[in-house]
């Protein structure tokens, strides 16, 4: 069996950044092979580099199914049976389901209504192999990011692919979504496509891969059967680290209370919601997708209204109209969907830092120069770690993790007295998201109350002081870490579900 993709002594360098260091990288037919590595440690270029987007710097040879190229175009790496799907999903969000999955098959073709026709057949027929269904008329703008994900698979999936790259597929996704795109994934490699899978969520990783290639500041640490790995093994490779999680063990609610919600119900949303924050508490709400969390996060930003019940923040009680009247109150909202709700991806880093958002929150009360909310702005970002390189550069060359770095720290600088952070960790590497726990036990030591919302139980299991676990937009329980196992959180999580 000759392997689908052979390179050897790839390097690619922006600027001053060397992003890749003579990497070697093979995979074989029918293999599912994981890219793990830290945030910015090179995975993205590699598959752009594979996928014809960047080319090499001299001296790499690329061989895929069997000949040898110096540089590919991605028309090339497409006929030779490449598909990826990025980790921005890059669609057209104006366009139909149907357009997006198989549109690119039938540019040329003269008659617009036979193209609509055909175009369907093709969506139907690649859905139906992935045992997935849509409205395929629907505009993709519509439609929420898990079923945007899943839009860019079929669409990779049109053509004869034998090999597919998949950059953190998983990452807008809950367990339940996951499990079901691991099954697609299956399905591919039974068919002996190859698939290249990089993931965040390390369990994830073992779970699918037969191989995973470990890569570390450009440079690649290893390749390992996934069977020989452990996940503290794994970890230990990407970061040079060892992790050992902690559960916080401190009742704060004798604090005074800093958010108090009242019995607040919204039809189809969320129903009879009541719990409170402390200062300086960490209060994390997980469950399934659809369980109604970021639905009771919205309202609490002010972006939508509770139709009964109350919101007191420091006892006193407030009616948001909007969220400007929610971050003027000291609310902040580090949203889930960085991609189209967080930030503006032409744009400069240092432009995304002065959104309107921030502008509007720090002038409040007070007139800041542009300048002072750099220094401001540049302290998180200094805090948080983000690597990169001059802030005048776009947000999109930003390593995905490090763009939720800046999401976060823009935030950070508006000062809240009440953090809201609904899945702060979506592509953030393991390495780095300790750094944001860190942080946000920091800021809770420091006074912060804070919001937690994730679907990843360990995550709130093990940086809250208290878990509520909500589903069907009810708040069924909560549970102190402290003083239970994560396995009682997970039973009744997913106990049911599976
Ligand atoms: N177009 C570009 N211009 C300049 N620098 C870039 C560009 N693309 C990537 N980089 C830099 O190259 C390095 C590797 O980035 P890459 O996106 O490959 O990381 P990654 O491993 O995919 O990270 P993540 O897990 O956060 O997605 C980073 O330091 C990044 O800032
Ligand atoms: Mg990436």
């Amino acid at each position: 069996m000759i392997p689908v993709i052979q390179f050897s002594n790839v390097s690619k360098t922006f600027g001053g950044v060397r992003a890749l260091i003579n990497i070697d990288f093979e995979v074989m037919p029918g293999e599912v092979h994981c890219l793990a590595g830290e945030n910015g440690c090179g995975k993205s270029t590699l598959i752009k580099i594979i996928s014809g987007v960047y080319d090499p710097d001299p001296g790499a040879t690329l061989t895929l199914m069997g000949q040898e190229y110096e540089t590919l175009s991605p028309a090339q790496a497409r006929r030779v049976g490449v598909g990826v799907i990025w980790q921005d999903h890059a669609l057209f969000p104006e366009m139909s389901v149907a357009e997006n999955i198989a549109i690119e098959g039938f540019v040329s073709s003269k008659s617009k209504l036979v193209r609509h026709k055909k175009i369907k057949d093709v969506a139907q027929k690649v859905c139906e192999r992935l045992g997935v269904s849509f409205e395929l008329d629907a505009l993709v703008k519509t439609l929420p990011i898990a079923q945007r994900q899943l839009i860019a698979i079929c669409r990779a999936l049109v053509s004869d692919v034998r090999i597919v790259f998949m950059d953190e597929p998983t990452a807008s996704l809950t367990q339940s979504e996951t499990k079901h795109l691991l099954d697609v994934v299956r399905t591919l490699t039974a068919e002996n496509v190859a698939v290249v899978f990089v993931s965040h969520r390390l369990t994830e990783v073992l779970e699918i891969a037969n191989r995973v290639t470990v890569l570390r500041d450009g440079q690649k640490v290893g390749v390992y059967d996934a069977s020989e790995m452990t996940l503290a093994k794994l970890t230990e490779k990407m970061t040079g680290l060892t992790i050992n999680p902690a559960v916080v063990d401190q009742d704060l609610s004798k604090n005074e209370t800093v958010l108090e919600v009242k019995q607040i119900s919204r039809a189809g949303e969320y129903e009879d919601i009541s719990f409170s924050i402390a200062q300086g508490e960490v209060v994390g709400i997980t469950g399934l997708l659809g369980a109604g969390r970021t639905e009771l996060a919205l309202s609490l930003f002010g972006m939508t209204r509770p139709e009964q019940g109350q919101i007191y923040l420091h006892g006193k009680e407030v009616e948001f109209k909007s969220n400007l009247d929610a971050i003027s109150s000291g609310v902040a909202y580090v949203s889930e969907d960085r991609l189209s709700l967080g930030l503006i991806q032409d744009q400069s880093i240092e432009n995304n830092l002065a959104l309107t958002v921030l502008d509007k929150a720090l002038a409040f009360g007070s007139l800041l120069s542009f300048k002072k909310k750099r220094t401001i702005v540049d302290h998180w970002i200094e805090e948080l770690g983000v690597k990169s390189g001059n802030t005048s550069d776009a947000i999109s060359t930003l390593s995905g993790g490090n763009q939720q770095k800046v999401a976060i720290a823009k935030w950070l600088a508006t000062n809240p007295k009440l953090l809201i952070l609904d899945a702060p960790t979506v592509g953030v590497d393991v390495g780095a998201r300790e750094g944001i726990f860190e942080i946000v036990r920091d800021l809770a030591g420091k006074g912060l109350s804070i919001l937690l919302i994730s679907d990843e139980v360990s995550e709130v299991y093990f940086n809250s002081n208290r878990v509520l676990h909500m589903s069907s937009g009810c708040i069924q329980k909560e549970y102190v870490p402290a003083r239970c196992d994560i396995s009682e959180l997970e039973d009744a999580i997913y106990g049911k579900a599976i």
